[in-house]
């Protein structure tokens, strides 16, 4: 029912996103059904729409809210099915079903060590990421790894992914459909997991994993629990690298967030 109803919103939120933000008659036209015949009186051909409203048409046909609803079912059980990293890396490497897989160059998974303790979740990939088919490798990747460095941490003590597996074209924000596709996967992703720590970069990530559409300035530095498929795992959302990038100042909160984490991994035993 909850999964329904969250799958309307995203549809209804997608729909606004692609600018169809009003309603212009209260019963839904099909859009599929033969058209009727022109009436007698007025024989001449339909006039065509121009191409640009031919294209504005287009962009805000959305998809059926059934086929949405298939599309999140169907990533949903490929990503249960899978019972590894690599299954599951495998899995995402063949499902077409999400847009952006038709305009990316690489699938962009994870990097690190999942064993690590701690898991760490940015966005989604950026142009650097997508050639590589690595996460954070560019400009803010630079910045991450020096902030882990800071607290003793490198690619081979951390694990590092996105909740979007391929580029958004331009770099834009992924769509609520395009998060909903990858959801399941992100899901099982941490499942596989199992992080001790998870650290979540930047409003995406934390709107995402802690459902929430609080601003990162109100999350971060402050611990939330994941509880999701039985788990309940320690989770600090923080900056991301990107904003710190234009942002120098709040690197200072971003900073004490690190040190957090730092702390309570070592308040574990084993990591
Ligand atoms: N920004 C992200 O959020 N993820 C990346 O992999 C690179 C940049």
């Amino acid at each position: 029912m909850t999964d329904d109803r969250d799958l309307a919103l995203a549809l209804l939120r997608w729909q606004v996103e692609m600018g169809a933000d009003e309603a212009i008659g209260d019963v839904s036209v099909n859009r599929l059904a033969a058209p009727p015949p022109p009436p007698a009186a007025l024989p001449e051909a339909p006039r065509q729409p121009s191409a640009p409203a031919r294209g504005a048409a287009q962009a805000s046909q959305a998809l059926p809210l059934e086929a949405v609803q298939e599309s999140v079912s169907t990533a949903r059980r490929i990503a249960q099915g899978c019972t590894s990293l690599d299954e599951l890396r495998e899995a995402l490497s063949s499902f077409d079903l999400c847009p952006l897989r038709a305009t990316a160059t690489n699938l962009v998974f994870a990097d690190g060590n999942p064993d690590a303790g701690l898991m760490l979740i940015g966005e989604a990939p950026g142009a650097d990421e997508d050639r590589q088919g690595l996460p954070f490798v560019g400009a803010s990747g630079k910045l991450l790894d020096r902030m882990l460095a800071a607290i003793g941490r490198d690619r081979t003590t951390a694990y590092i992914t996105n909740t979007i597996f391929w580029r958004p074209p331009g770099n834009r924000t992924p769509t609520q459909l395009e998060s909903a596709l990858c959801m399941p996967f992100l899901e099982r992703h941490i499942e596989l997991v199992r992080p001790k720590v998870l650290l979540l970069v930047g409003k995406q990530a934390a709107g995402v994993v802690l459902e929430t559409a609080d601003a990162i300035t109100r999350l971060r530095g402050k611990w939330k629990t994941y509880t999701k498929s039985g788990l309940d795992v320690p989770v600090m959302p923080t900056y991301h690298p990107a904003y710190l990038l234009r942002h120098a100042p709040a690197k200072r909160e971003a900073w004490r967030d690190f040190l957090d984490v730092k702390n309570r991994l070592a308040s574990m035993s084993g990591v």
